[in-house]
């Protein structure tokens, strides 16, 4: 099988700089969910047919990791109607496999539904419909007494007995490739758009006794395009309830399923629990009973069993062991590593440190470029001085040290096992095992000191 994405449209009513069909649907482009079920049937080819101002669209996808099957480009500039569209992709056609067409801006026709229309269609012809409520807007399909399909006719030049009709042109359809290629050269524009309308090969196939055939998809929104950020928004609530009633079946607990949001996959354990306005981005995954708690962002993180992640925590590109506690108001950024039972406080910010089992830092800390060995304790407002303006450096702070509050740690530097630093201390030189240390600052007490006085306003 061949297929045709078209994406040339201009995608005027989005009012943006950005092709329509780059905008993103949880996270990413509209495009590229097409071209993945696109990918999903394995065809043979894949073209895609961009327009006018359209080279960021072709660099987009250029620049992204080689899919299975190569993808073609064909550009339609100027742009006269789906037809036109479909005879820029002919050259990159195989004539005796059958072309299905799909859009750049309907992303979310489920492949069963696709692989349904691709059956009845055999040899022949066929057309992806739906009934709906309020047809305006769409081509309809018009059929004969008997039920067969016999054209379509667009709602601009439709009789008022043909916009009547509910049963519309979702705009996909599969041809055998052969005769398409001699039914657009036999297409013309004498219609109400002055467009070559891929739709008008329905009649000539009609007209050539081929079989005409149509299928249904499961739901509407699976054909349903954007063509105004309001349409994209619903599609992204669609595609999102959707994602959650999965999670819901799997057995997720969500405190509720139209406030979760997932832009890339998550893999959940069992009795994983989710609050409400998370955001997934990325491979997110967890184990077995991990609770997250409201207003937590996270991307690329995986987290093992038990652990909790208390509210408003963002975390990237890190790892978190079993049993921890994080935040809330933590953020892990990348190359964080937890141990088991770590317990990462409010105001913790951890970036490019192993921190290991059952150390803790509750409150108001940096801790960056570190190795933190196990049962550490790191007291409030601790921070790792790892930037000397030019360069970083890294901080070692060994098994079962206590570092004091308000402790500077001017990397590099490496905390001996066991050893202490005293509140306030400003530690520059490698510290012994075993041991306290403590940076001297003198305290002073003058008796009866004034304070300085607001002078009295003129
Ligand atoms: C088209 C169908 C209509 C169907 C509707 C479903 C035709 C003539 N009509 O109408 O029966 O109900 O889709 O949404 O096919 N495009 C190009 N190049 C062009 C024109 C369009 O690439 O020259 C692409 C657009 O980017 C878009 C798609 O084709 O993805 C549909 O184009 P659009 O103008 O929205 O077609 P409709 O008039 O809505
Ligand atoms: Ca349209």
């Amino acid at each position: 099988m061949n297929i045709v994405i078209l994406a040339a449209g201009q995608g005027k009513r989005m009012h943006s700089d950005l092709p329509k069909v780059l905008h993103p649907l949880a996270g990413r482009a509209l495009l590229s969910h097409v071209l993945a079920t696109a990918h999903a049937l394995t065809p043979e080819s894949i073209c895609v047919v961009y327009g006018h101002g359209g080279e960021a669209v072709r660099q987009h996808f250029e620049k992204m990791s080689p899919p299975d099957v190569a993808v073609s480009w064909a550009r339609q500039a100027p742009q006269f109607g789906t037809g036109h569209a479909v005879m820029q992709a002919l050259p990159h056609l195989k004539a005796a496999a059958q072309t299905l067409i799909l859009y750049g801006d309907v992303p979310l026709t489920r492949v069963e539904s696709l692989q349904r229309l691709v059956a009845v269609a055999g040899a022949g012809l066929g057309i992806l419909t739906v009934e709906l409520e309020d047809p305006a807007g769409y081509g309809r399909i018009v059929r004969d007494p008997a039920g067969r399909l016999v054209r379509i006719v667009e709602q601009k030049d439709a009789t008022p007995a043909e916009r009547a009709i509910t049963e519309i042109n979702t705009g996909i359809m599969v041809l055998p490739t052969a005769r398409l290629r001699a039914w657009l050269d036999r297409l013309g524009n004498n219609n109400a758009q002055k467009e070559y309308y891929l739709t008008d090969v329905v009649a000539l196939a009609v007209a050539d006794g081929v079989p005409v055939n149509s299928a249904k998809p499961d739901a509407a929104w699976e054909t349903l395009g954007v063509n105004s950020r309001s349409q994209l928004a619903e599609l992204e609530r669609t595609f999102q309830r959707n994602l959650a009633s999965q999670l819901l079946e799997d057995g997720v607990t969500l405190a509720d399923p139209a406030r979760i949001d997932i832009r890339g996959t998550l893999a959940v354990g069992r009795d994983c629990s989710i609050d409400v306005n998370c955001v997934f981005e990325g491979n997110v995954a967890l184990g077995d009973s991990v609770s997250i708690g409201p207003h937590c962002v996270i991307k690329n993180v995986s987290i093992a069993a038990g652990t909790r992640i208390e509210a408003f925590c963002h975390l990237e590109d890190a790892e978190v062991g079993e049993r921890c506690r994080i935040g809330p108001y933590a953020r892990l950024r990348p190359a964080a590593v937890l141990g088991e039972d770590v317990h990462i406080g409010n105001f913790v910010e951890v970036k490019a440190s192993r921190i290991g089992d059952r150390s803790k830092a509750n409150h108001l800390s940096y801790v960056g470029d570190a190795s933190v060995g196990k049962d550490v304790n790191i007291g409030a407002g601790t921070i790792t001085c790892n930037y000397d303006g030019a360069n970083k450096h890294r901080t070692i702070i060994e098994d079962e040290v206590h570092i004091g509050s308000d402790t500077q740690l001017v990397a590099p530097v490496t905390i001996g096992k066991g050893s202490t630093t005293a509140a306030g201390a400003t530690v520059y030189k490698d510290v012994p095992p075993g041991g306290l240390v403590l940076t001297k600052a003198e305290q002073v007490f003058k008796p009866g000191w004034q304070r300085p006085v607001k002078k009295p306003k003129k």
